[in-house]
């Protein structure tokens, strides 16, 4: 009946029924519960069903359930994009709704496109992109995202690109170590702009994790050279927020972590703590203003149905509150330091199946040993995937890259639960115990 997304047709795996969820639980028909140590693709950053999200829902429903957005506004969306700005404290000018994070990164590509189109530099048309990337699913952010099983048949559908290896401060693609590198991983970025310095129209990235390519991490310092290069160059930046907003590396966004200041930025995710499909793209006053033009075909032509939804904005809202209310970065800084030495702990037990632990924020990461067979197509996956889930957590390792990315205020009893679930099931998937 339903094409479950990401799943094999030839031998779908059957789904699991929920049938209610709280704080970091999911509820299955039986009663059982399951500790959602994923944040349900990475959205429930306040666990599940927030009374004051739940709530906030409810009270618009009562009054506006969806007007579109063209010609008409409402409370809500307003009330949210002044949140937004707020929270980025001036550095962006608009807000553009959508609902999910691929429209959200699309809409960033189409107006870095534009502008430079608008001011008659058409030539400047090329995105540079990395290696391990992922963006999202639609046919533009495929064309932005590393190659890979997600994407590749799609190849002949692309925009022009260039692709670069990507930072990765576990095992680096230069050699390096993290204290003592001076970013060489991005020095290839540079002397492609030095050969082409009118052709790129923006680099497009995921900021410090790159999330779907298996939560690898890289440094601050990468971020603040490519904005230095970009300015440099008159290139923009566009910088993919739709995992790491929302406080998942300790910031609110991840932009002010590096301390870099970017063009343009797409926020989706967290955005509504996952009660519904909502996105964001803020666009800096400098972009913005290359479309003040009394020119009808200069204009910005995108929107979806659904754009600003009032009970989305509602739900992002509430969220967007519940980050102060409830001291979100707080227990994100906490959850770190739990991260690391539950991690830590599972490493001192398994060092030869352990690869890497690395710990950013609300991310802990335990990259398994594998040998060849390492990658997103990990045969042993699946079985972990299994073991994990009859165990009563949810974690869904990208291939051999076991994380943990779980709601912001997980109590203790969950996070070793999670950590327990994890020794158990290498032991007997691993150890033969
Ligand atoms: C960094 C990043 N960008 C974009 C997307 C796409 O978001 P969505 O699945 O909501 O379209 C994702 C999804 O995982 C993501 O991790």
């Amino acid at each position: 009946m339903i094409w479950y997304p990401f799943t094999l047709q030839y031998e779908p795996e059957i789904p699991l029924k929920i049938v209610r969820a709280e704080k970091e639980f999911l509820y299955d028909e039986a009663g059982n519960s399951y500790v959602d140590a994923v944040s349900s693709w990475w959205v429930s950053i306040h666990g599940h069903n927030h009374p004051k999200i739940i709530q906030a829902m409810k009270d618009q429903l009562d009054r506006l359930d969806h007007v579109l957005l063209a010609g008409f506004t409402h409370d809500p969306a307003e009330n949210l994009a002044s949140e937004l700005l707020k929270i980025t404290e001036g550095l962006f000018h608009k807000v553009l709704y959508s609902d999910n994070g691929s429209t959200a990164v699309e809409i960033m590509i189409k107006l870095a496109y534009q502008y430079f189109q608008n001011q008659g530099e058409s030539e400047r048309n090329i995105f540079l992109k990395w290696n391990v990337s992922y963006h999202g699913d639609t046919i533009g952010t495929m064309s932005v995202g590393g190659d890979s099983v997600f994407n590749r048949v799609f190849a002949g559908l692309f925009f022009p690109t260039q692709e670069f290896t990507s930072p990765n401060c576990s095992f680096c693609p230069v050699g390096k170590k993290p204290d003592s590198c001076k970013t060489e991983c991005a020095d290839a970025i540079e002397t492609f702009f030095k050969k082409n310095p009118k052709r790129v129209a923006g680099i497009v990235i995921e900021p410090l994790i790159l999330g779907s390519g298996g939560m690898i991490f890289y440094k601050e310092e990468v971020l603040q050279r490519l904005e230095r290069i970009s300015k440099e160059y008159g290139a923009l930046l566009l910088v993919d927020e739709v995992f790491t907003g929302f406080g998942r590396t300790g910031f609110f966004f991840a932009y002010q972590r590096a301390k870099i200041k970017p063009d343009l930025i797409a926020t989706a995710k967290g955005l509504s703590g996952g009660a519904a499909p909502i996105a964001a793209t803020l666009v800096s006053k400098k972009i913005h203003s290359i479309f003040v033009i009394p020119e009808p075909e200069k204009a910005f032509y995108h929107g979806h149905t659904m754009t600003g939804n009032p009970i989305a904005c509602a739900a992002a809202l509430a969220s967007t509150k519940l980050m102060y209310e409830e001291n979100r970065l707080d227990q994100v800084a906490l959850l770190e330091v739990k991260l690391k030495k539950g991690l830590e702990t599972v490493r001192k037990e398994f060092a030869d199946l352990i690869r890497d632990v690395r710990v950013l924020g609300a991310v802990g990461v335990l990259e398994l040993e594998v040998g060849e067979q390492s990658g997103y197509t990990y045969p042993g996956n699946k079985v972990l995937k299994k073991k994990f889930l009859e165990k009563g957590v949810v974690l869904r390792p990208l291939g051999n890259v076991v994380y943990i990315a779980p709601p912001y205020g997980i109590s203790d009893d969950s996070l070793e639960k999670i950590f327990r679930v994890i020794r158990e099931t290498l032991a007997e998937i691993y150890s033969g115990k």
